[in-house]
């Protein structure tokens, strides 16, 4: 079988110990180092005879890891001593030996492969490489929510990782910031891949043993059912949505409330947290947390198709032109219904000032038309005769005559919307006659609260 070297990448026969053109130490035996008795780790102390221990690095929920110096390749190593109570457990620990042999197929530069496992007395020391750096949610605290570049180089590698390990049948299923290791140069490193399962094989988890934090797990994961690849990509989904917002998608006060989440909460869009975000980075982030395996990604590779593709396409392009998601080759485009597109369309502020437009104007129509009919009508008999009477003053500029005409008429016609409209119009031809300057500044008032009000609804709409 054929490997590649995970420090230099050079594809290698899987039989050779040390990687021939940088001198990197392979897998060691498939068989794990037996040691009798449990031996200490304290700084300075010797384990198998040929790891030095320097100083313990952390604590997860499986175990310690401690960096140590690898007398024999002359290298830093970090042992992994998983917790005796986990494998206490009665199959666990042959189970997870058997595990960790399928974990050393994946050969890639972005993950990490045991270089041997040392089965201690109740437990197992998983020897790996030692990361010079620190953990992504490390940098997550520290920075917040991520440069878009940064966040890329990162999210490149682990999707190569991932899809190493996914071409050759291992799940992680704990992927989490955590367990991705970043070099100073922003090189990534997936840990933990010891904790995978075979795709079809028995899951450790099945022993009834919580694995990890339900954070980052799948749906398909919180509640118990066969894992594969897209479980990963979901896990991925969660960082993703971490490492651009900041935050976790699901927080709950306890383990049932955040599987509920999970389960059947759509997470809030990545883009209301952090607006400025372009559009394929939500799309990116939704689609591969969506709740069902089936829309998500299929491969990670496609997760980097979708970056190169979008990154392309608003190289230049001002944020709020940036384009619309670019659908991967072989899958339909995803329905992640944005919140807006369910609301109805009368929820809508511009649709309402539309409609409320629309219904002013066939009012006035209404009214307009209403006005013409009757004055139509009433053109005959009495009313005809008050209006030219009426008019006989207003030919003599007389309009407060006139108007007192209309008044007369009304009271004789009660009801003729037309005499009223002649007596307003007669009363406002009077008034200006007697007050030109008052009629003009009235005129500019209501010139100038119109312009007002149609600069906010222009302003409005626009919105
Ligand atoms: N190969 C390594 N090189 C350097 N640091 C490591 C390595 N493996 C793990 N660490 C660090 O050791 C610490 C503990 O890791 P560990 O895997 O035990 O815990 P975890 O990832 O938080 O939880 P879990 O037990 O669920 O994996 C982490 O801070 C991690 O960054
Ligand atoms: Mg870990």
């Amino acid at each position: 079988m054929m490997i590649q070297c995970p420090e230099c990448g050079n594809v290698i026969e899987d039989a050779i110990a040390n990687c021939p053109s940088c001198g990197c130490l392979l897998a060691g035996d498939d068989e794990p180092t037996r040691i009798d008795k449990l031996p200490s780790f304290e700084s300075g102390a010797k384990v198998a005879d040929r790891y030095e221990i320097i100083s313990e690095v952390g604590k997860g929920g499986f175990g310690r890891v401690f960096r140590a110096q690898d007398l024999e390749a002359k290298r830093s190593v970090a042992l992994k001593v998983l917790n005796p109570a986990i494998m206490s457990e009665e199959g666990v620990h042959a189970r997870f030996l058997g595990e960790l042999k399928i974990a050393k197929r994946v050969a890639h530069p972005n993950v990490i492969r045991p270089f041997d496992v040392l089965e201690l007395a109740g437990s197992c020391v998983i020897v790996m490489e030692f990361v010079e750096g620190q953990s992504l949610k490390q940098m997550i605290r520290n920075e917040g929510q991520f440069d878009i570049q940064k966040a890329k180089t990162i999210i490149s590698q682990v999707c190569l990782g991932l899809d190493a390990a996914h071409q050759v049948g291992v799940v992680h299923r704990d992927i989490k910031p955590q367990n991705i290791l970043i070099t100073k140069n922003l090189g990534v490193k997936i840990v933990d891949f010891g904790l995978a399962r075979h795709l079809g094989g028995r899951s450790i988890s099945h022993t009834g043993m919580i694995l990890g934090t339900p954070d980052y797990m799948s749906p398909e994961q919180v509640s118990g059912k066969t894992v594969d690849a897209r479980s990963d990509i979901y896990s991925l989904g969660v960082v993703m949505y971490e490492m651009f917002t900041g935050k976790l998608p699901f927080t709950g006060e306890t383990s049932v409330a955040l599987i509920m989440a999970h389960l059947r909460k759509p997470p809030e869009s990545p883009k209301r947290l952090r607006p400025e975000l372009p559009p394929w980075i939500s799309y990116m982030i939704l689609k591969a947390m969506a709740k069902k395996p089936s829309k998500r990604f299929r491969k990670s590779t496609e997760i980097l198709e979708h970056m190169e593709r979008s990154i392309e396409q608003t190289e230049g392009v001002p944020d709020e032109e940036s384009p619309t998601p670019v659908p991967v080759k072989t899958q339909r485009p995803p329905i992640i219904k944005a919140p807006e597109s369910r609301r109805p369309i009368w929820a809508d502020r511009k649709w309402r000032l539309l409609s409320a437009a629309l219904f002013c104007f066939i009012l006035l129509l209404a009214v307009v038309a209403f006005i013409a009919i009757r004055t139509h009508f009433e053109s005959s008999g009495m009313v005809r005769h008050i209006i030219s009477v009426a008019k006989q003053y207003e030919e003599q500029l007389d309009y407060y005559g006139a108007y007192q005409t209309y008044i007369s008429g009304i009271n004789e016609v009660p009801g003729s919307v037309s005499l009223y409209v002649r007596a307003a119009i007669a009363y406002i031809q009077h008034f200006s006659r007697q007050h030109p300057s008052v009629l003009i500044f009235f005129l500019l008032g209501a010139l100038i609260v119109l312009s007002a009000l149609l600069f906010l609804i222009q302003r409005k709409l626009k919105r």
